[in-house]
């Protein structure tokens, strides 16, 4: 597959951009770091750009997303050119193998691990900027609880968070759907189990998170976070191997066993929580 070109122009015109309120912007997270965010939020982009959804996947990892290793993308121009004023923000937005778009941080973006006003204004604006052109923003955060973690699931309407089913991943994936109850408000959470031993082990798993969050977690609302499970990903030797050759593993083995269950999760997705963009 070869590389893709630099830049993608901005394909919604003022008409077109008017006719939608604005994409579906979603956050990928997770408690602990090396679940598989960059992995899910880049082959789910591709298949929801199969299902005709205009999909952007921004690297909210300011610079820490491995987007671009995952992609085999090498931008000139990122996210850190346009809040430097070097770049328009269109001229940052690349189109990636898949069909989908992606803007990447810029590895100056790590100066960024403490977030400024003016640096969490242009955030915003540029998110904000970009969501009439799509119908579903993909946010690839950071692990953990950090300001930055934190700001980017806030641009977000919706949190998706992953999880193993490591005892370590599930304590932290607790952790920050906890933090995200008390800061954010959040009534409610999507899970995705990645690397699932077995079928069913994900609803399993978040039952039983659920269950601590029942006694634990409550919501503005007096009732409890609900978790919402959205579907498991199985381990799968294939999707080291994608990642190794620097593919998607939607491209190189769409008939795995992974890129069977990200099929299934973009199929739900285009019928419940993006019917409204349809
Ligand atoms: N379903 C799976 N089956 C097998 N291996 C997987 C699976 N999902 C992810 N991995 C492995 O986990 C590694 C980490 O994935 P990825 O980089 O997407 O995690 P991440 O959560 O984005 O990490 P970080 O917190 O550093 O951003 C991958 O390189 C891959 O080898
Ligand atoms: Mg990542």
């Amino acid at each position: 597959m070869s590389d893709a070109p630099s830049t993608q122009p901005l394909q919604a015109d003022a008409t077109e951009a008017s006719r939608y309120s604005g994409a579906r912007i979603i956050a990928v997270t997770s408690g602990k770091g090396g679940v598989g965010k960059t992995f899910v939020s880049a082959n789910l982009a591709a298949a929801l750009a199969r299902r005709g959804k205009r999909v952007l996947v921004l690297d909210a990892d300011l610079g820490l997303a491995n987007l671009d290793v995952v992609l085999n993308l090498h931008p000139k121009l990122t996210l850190h050119d346009v809040f430097t004023g070097k770049a328009r923000l269109e001229e940052a937005v690349v189109a990636a193998p898949g069909g989908f778009s992606v803007l990447l941080a810029g590895s100056g973006m790590i100066e960024y691990s403490r977030l400024t006003q003016d640096v969490r204004n242009q955030f915003y604006h540029a998110v904000q900027k970009l969501a009439p052109y799509f119908d579903v923003i993909l946010l690839d955060t950071g692990a953990g609880i950090s300001e930055v973690v934190l700001f980017s699931i806030s641009l977000a309407s919706e949190v998706v968070v992953v999880a193993t089913p490591e005892p370590t991943s599930l304590t932290d994936a607790y952790a920050a759907i906890k933090v995200l109850a008390m800061q954010q408000k959040r009534q409610h959470v999507r899970m995705i189990v990645n690397q699932a031993a077995r079928p069913g082990d994900g609803r399993a798993i978040t039952g039983q998170l659920q269950q601590v969050i029942d006694r634990f977690v409550m919501t503005d609302s007096g009732r409890p976070l609900r978790l919402i499970h959205m579907g498991d990903i199985p381990a799968d030797p294939a999707v080291r191997e994608a990642i190794m050759r620097r593919q998607l593993l939607q491209l190189l083995t769409p008939g795995c066993p992974a890129a069977l269950a990200i099929s299934q999760l973009a199929n739900k997705m285009v019928e419940t929580l993006l019917a409204r963009a349809a």
